[in-house]
Parts: C-alpha cells; sequence; structure tokens
C-alpha cells in the first residue's frame, strides 16, 4: 500500500528518536513491498524558532492531509520565558485540537525481561499487566477558560465537557473492552466535580449498550491508588484529559521507563496522531542516549490503526520484544548484566529484527 506520513521531530530528543521510528518504518516498507513517504514539519519549540509560532496553518493543514502523523516531543526550557499562548506545548495542543483526534490511547504493558525495571514489589506483578489507558484528548480543563486578575494573584482554568464529547469516547472504550477482556473501569471525581458527574451519568446510561462489559467507576485518588496496589485488575480505563495524563505517567513507572510507552490519538476516521508519552528530556539531547523505543512502538500503532497493517505492527512490536530478549538496553531501562546501547544503535536492533 502506499501511505503518506507526516512526521513532526521536535525538540530536544525528539529529532533523534523520530528517526529511529522513521527508519524502522521504512525497513517495515521494504520487507513488506509497501510505499511510505515521509515529510518533515517543524512543531513546538522548532517552530518557535523558525516562524514564531509552535503550529503554522501550513503544518496543520500537512498534517490533516496526510495518512498518519508521527510526533517526537515538544518543549524545554529554552522556550519556558514565551507567552504561555506561544509555548511549545502549545502547539501540540492546538495539533491535537486541530485534527479533532480526541481518543487517546496509552497501552500499559510490563515486557517481562523489564520486569526489574519495574518499581512494584514481585508479587504485585506476578500477574499479567495489560492495561489500555484511554484518555479524553480534546477537552477538559486544558482548553477550557483560563484567567489571571489584573493585579496577577488569582486564576482560574475552566474544566468543561459536554455528553457528546464523553459519549464518543466512552463509545471507543466499550468497543475495545469487547475485543479485551471485557472490563471498563471509568475514571473520574464525581463526589466533587459536575464535569465528573456529567461523565458518569453518561458512561452509565450508555453501559445498557454493552451488557457483556463489565463496567466499573472509579474516582481517582482511588484510582491512582489502586494501579500500584492490584494493577492487574485493570483492562480499559476511560478517563478525562487531565486524569488520563497523570495516570498514564502513573502507568509509565509501572511499565518500567517513560521511554517504553507509545501512543495512538484518534478522531473519528483512520487518521491519527502518533507519539510516545514522554517529554523531550533537554538533560540528555543530542548525546545519543535516549530511548527510541516508545517512538518506535508508536510507529507500530500508526500501522495498526491508521494504515490497517496489523501484521507489519506485530512485526514491528515482536522486533523490539527480541531486542530486549537479546540484553540490549538503552541506559534508561539498562540493568545488570544487559548490554547498553544508544539511540541510534537501539534503532539499528529493532530494524535488523523486522
Ligand atoms: C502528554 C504530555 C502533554 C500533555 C504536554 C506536553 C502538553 O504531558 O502527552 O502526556 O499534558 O498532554
Ligand atoms: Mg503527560
Amino acid at each position: 500500500m502506499e501511505a503518506r506520513i507526516v512526521t513532526l521531530p521536535g525538540d530536544y530528543i525528539g529529532p533523534e528518536i523520530t528517526r529511529e521510528a522513521v527508519k524502522v518504518l521504512m525497513r517495515v516498507a521494504e520487507k513488506f513491498g509497501h510505499s511510505f513517504t515521509f515529510k518533515e514539519y517543524a512543531l513546538g519549540g522548532a517552530s518557535i524558532d523558525a516562524y514564531g509560532v509552535p503550529l503554522t496553518e501550513e503544518t496543520l493543514a500537512a498534517c490533516n492531509s496526510a495518512d498518519a502523523v508521527l510526533m517526537g516531543s515538544v518543549g524545554g526550557p529554552k522556550w519556558d520565558k514565551v507567552p504561555a499562548d506561544k509555548r511549545p506545548e502549545k502547539g501540540l495542543l492546538a495539533l491535537r485540537k486541530g485534527m479533532q483526534v480526541y481518543a487517546n490511547l496509552r497501552p500499559c504493558r510490563i515486557h517481562p525481561q523489564l520486569a526489574e525495571a519495574c518499581p512494584l514489589r514481585p508479587d504485585i506483578i506476578s500477574e499479567p499487566i495489560d492495561i489500555m489507558i484511554l484518555r479524553e484528548l480534546t477537552g477538559d480543563i486544558y482548553f477550557g477558560r483560563r484567567s489571571r486578575s489584573e493585579d496577577r494573584t488569582r486564576a482560574t482554568d475552566e474544566m468543561a465537557y459536554s455528553v457528546a464529547e464523553v459519549e464518543r469516547l466512552a463509545r471507543i472504550g466499550f468497543e475495545m473492552a469487547k475485543k479485551r477482556r471485557g472490563r471498563l473501569c471509568s475514571v473520574d471525581k464525581a463526589n466533587v466535580l459536575e464535569c465528573s458527574r456529567l461523565w458518569r451519568e453518561t458512561v452509565q446510561r450508555l453501559s445498557a449498550e454493552y451488557p457483556e462489559v463489565d463496567v466499573s467507576y472509579m474516582y481517582v485518588d482511588n484510582a491512582a491508588m489502586q494501579l500500584i496496589l492490584h494493577p492487574g485488575q485493570f483492562d480499559v480505563m476511560i478517563t478525562g484529559n487531565l486524569f488520563g495524563d497523570i495516570l498514564s505517567d502513573e502507568s509509565a513507572a509501572i511499565a518500567g521507563s517513560l521511554g517504553m510507552m507509545p501512543s495512538a490519538s484518534l478522531g473519528d476516521g483512520t487518521r491519527g496522531l502518533y507519539e510516545p508519552i514522554h517529554g523531550s528530556a533537554p538533560d540528555i539531547a543530542g548525546r545519543d542516549i535516549a530511548n527510541p523505543l516508545g517512538t518506535i512502538l508508536s510507529g507500530a500503532l500508526l500501522l495498526r490503526h491508521s494504515l490497517g497493517l496489523n501484521e507489519e505492527a506485530v512485526a514491528v512490536e515482536t522486533a523490539v520484544s527480541r531486542v530486549l530478549d537479546d540484553g540490549f538496553r538503552t541506559p534508561d531501562i539498562y540493568s545488570e548484566g544487559c548490554r547498553k546501547v544508544g539511540c541510534t544503535e537501539m534503532g539499528t536492533l529493532v530494524t535488523e529484527r523486522i
């Protein structure tokens, strides 16, 4: 098949990790007889430096006419003094909103080879951990009105959700749970927040249409605790933008390293935005020690969800698994007896196994 992929390497380690993921996708194309074309655009700080804004209209238009978008990471100290509405992160948020990718899939699995990197006690992770965090991505407090009083001593951020926004996200969650282990946990703060009460009512109403899915409701504070105490209880978790941001970083710690975590952001069609869940790691940028596996695994999600190439996606995931089996580790996942490799070599090792 032919596919047009836009790449947005972004800032600091972004270009290093994106390069490795592209290398892997090019190998997939060669091996399986596809033709992928890659076109690179600036996002975040890179776009601020080049055009004065974190996302240009041209870049957004290119993303919206591509088959899929692969992103590295944005932000960093270089742009800390930029006004809030022009920060690199603002470019990413505008991109998510502009592409209308409201459903953010953040899978959390413990690679058995990395069990040692998991900070939880072995008995807590003795049962398989395979959680799909489905985070709403284009609403919530991320996109509400903000204000600061004239004397700068008071600030507000509005949290808002509509029934329609919750419903379209929840339906994806129910459908996913049906294809997985049949369990859906909806996470909110309905004992305090009106948005959460609307969220919970909506999920409750929909649940009648999915009798085969076992639904539970959890307050976010308890969910944060349960993830650590008993992660094996979760199958699909659905939650709002802010809670999902927090819980997915927590799940990354469980999986061993933020560097391993991919994500897919989808809307109504197949076009999607794929990015690792970690940030731009300014402290290690340019030293060829970043872990590219989160981005490479995001590439696998791109193959599966936007291009419908499941076999190819599995080939990438298997290759990553085999590299770990063979004992290769970037510094963030290194443990004794393994072989330490850099970002470029890690990408090459995965490529060689496809
Ligand atoms: C993430 C990140 C972003 C978010 C930042 C960079 C705006 O933390 O993708 O989880 O909060 O969504
Ligand atoms: Mg985050």
